[in-house]
């Protein structure tokens, strides 16, 4: 408290100090923020938004091949708010079926860009006459059993790695969206496709 004039002043020792204590605050704040923006990552979501399927046929000669017609709707978003993703390989799309991959579709190039805290959305239309599919008998006779109810069971999974602003590892990115996908004509438009969240993979160290 001041009881004389002369104590209502701080003394150069206390201002010292004062902007001493300021100093060590900003830092400390300062690396907080900087630890929460580039040393903490935060991990992609993906979700499959829409998708569609006009054509999915077995061929079984000469060899084993799926005739397909496929639309899908990705939604990738990254939470990180201060780090943008690069693609320092392609983003690739694999579809597969009964387990077997029946064809491999680029979702995005190599450089490709993602800025922070953006939401991107890709559409893929991909459609084949027939591409190789190694399925063997179990796989032809859950073609047969998916055939009837008339919806299949595709599985699309995701491959990707990325570098992160101010980040030296660079991280792979795989998910799995599993979808059950019932085969419409084109000009349908009844079919409602609900939503799809992807299964991120377990992240490798530092990623
Ligand atoms: C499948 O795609 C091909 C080529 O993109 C197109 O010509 C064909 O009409 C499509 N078929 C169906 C059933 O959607």
């Amino acid at each position: 408290m001041c009881g004389r004039d002369d104590d209502c002043y701080l003394t150069r020792d206390e201002v010292k100090y004062l902007f001493i204590c300021f100093g060590v605050v900003a830092v400390v704040v300062l690396l907080a923020v900087l630890l929460a923006a580039f040393v903490y990552l935060r991990h992609v979501t993906i979700t499959v938004e829409d998708a569609s399927l006009t054509r999915f046929d077995l061929l079984t000669s000469p060899v084993t091949g799926i005739a397909y017609n496929l639309s899908l709707t990705l939604k990738v978003r990254n939470p990180n708010w201060a780090m943008s993703m690069k693609n320092v390989e392609p983003f690739v799309a694999a579809y597969r079926f009964d387990g077997q991959q029946f064809d491999r579709v680029q979702v995005a190039a190599t450089g490709d860009k993602h800025p922070a805290g953006a939401t991107r959305v890709y559409h893929l239309t991909s459609s084949s006459q027939g591409a190789f599919v190694s399925l063997g008998s179990a796989g032809e006779q859950e073609y047969t059993k998916e055939s009837k109810t008339g919806t299949f069971d595709v599985e699309v999974a995701l491959t990707r790695k990325v570098s992160y602003t101010a980040r030296y590892t660079k991280c792979k990115i795989e998910a799995v969206c599993p979808l059950k996908l019932q085969l419409v004509k084109p000009d349908s438009t009844t079919v409602v496709f609900q939503k799809v969240t992807c299964k991120l993979q377990k992240a490798e160290k530092n990623c």
